[in-house]
């Protein structure tokens, strides 16, 4: 079902990630994920070249609304993860942070973006299927719900040429 959002479009700018936002990407992180990324690891994956990113920085906000993070090795990319804050939701932050990230890959002539999702994660479904990425894969028990149910993650590829 689709949401009826009456908020008004974000005002953020799309803006590259680099290792600096490693503590703000961890507070985001903790949020929504049931094994949060440290500050560390974000500064590590920061760090390699094969990853990169965007935040959504309100104007004279210091701390993102949201941000996304991938990989490209060999022609083919990887969402590791993206989140939107709570508040920020439904403006269409998570579409401007992914469509930073199909642009980037198309300027790199690379072939696909992979991710996984929760089966059971309407919002980042609708985001995906939104996106034209497509259904590729099945993991059944991926993910430890936190009800304690294990639920399945879908594995999704979105074409890039
Ligand atoms: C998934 C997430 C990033 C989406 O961010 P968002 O900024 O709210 O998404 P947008 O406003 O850009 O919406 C994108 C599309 O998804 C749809 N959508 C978003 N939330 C929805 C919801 N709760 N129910 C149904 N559709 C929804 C929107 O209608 C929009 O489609 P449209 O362009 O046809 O209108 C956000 O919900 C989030 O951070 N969730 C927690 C972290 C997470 O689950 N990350 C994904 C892990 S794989």
């Amino acid at each position: 079902m689709k949401l009826p959002f009456t908020k008004k479009p974000a005002p953020h700018a799309i803006v590259p990630l680099s290792p600096r936002d490693a503590s703000a990407l961890a507070r985001l992180h903790v949020e929504d994920f049931s094994r949060p990324w440290s500050v560390h690891e974000f500064e590590t994956l920061l760090s390699q070249p094969v990853n990169f990113g965007f935040k959504a920085q309100a104007p004279s906000v210091r701390i993102p609304d949201g941000f996304v993070l991938a990989r490209l090795a060999a022609g083919e990319a990887e969402i590791l993860t993206v989140a939107v804050a709570r508040a920020a939701r439904g403006r269409g932050l998570g579409r401007l942070l992914m469509d930073g990230v199909l642009r980037t890959l198309h300027a790199q002539r690379a072939e696909a973006l992979f991710l996984e999702v929760d089966e059971t994660n309407v919002p980042a479904l609708a985001l995906y299927r939104r996106l034209s990425f497509r259904e590729v894969g099945r993991r059944e028990g991926y993910y430890q719900g936190k009800a304690g149910a294990k639920t399945g993650a879908l594995v999704m590829r979105r074409d890039l040429r």
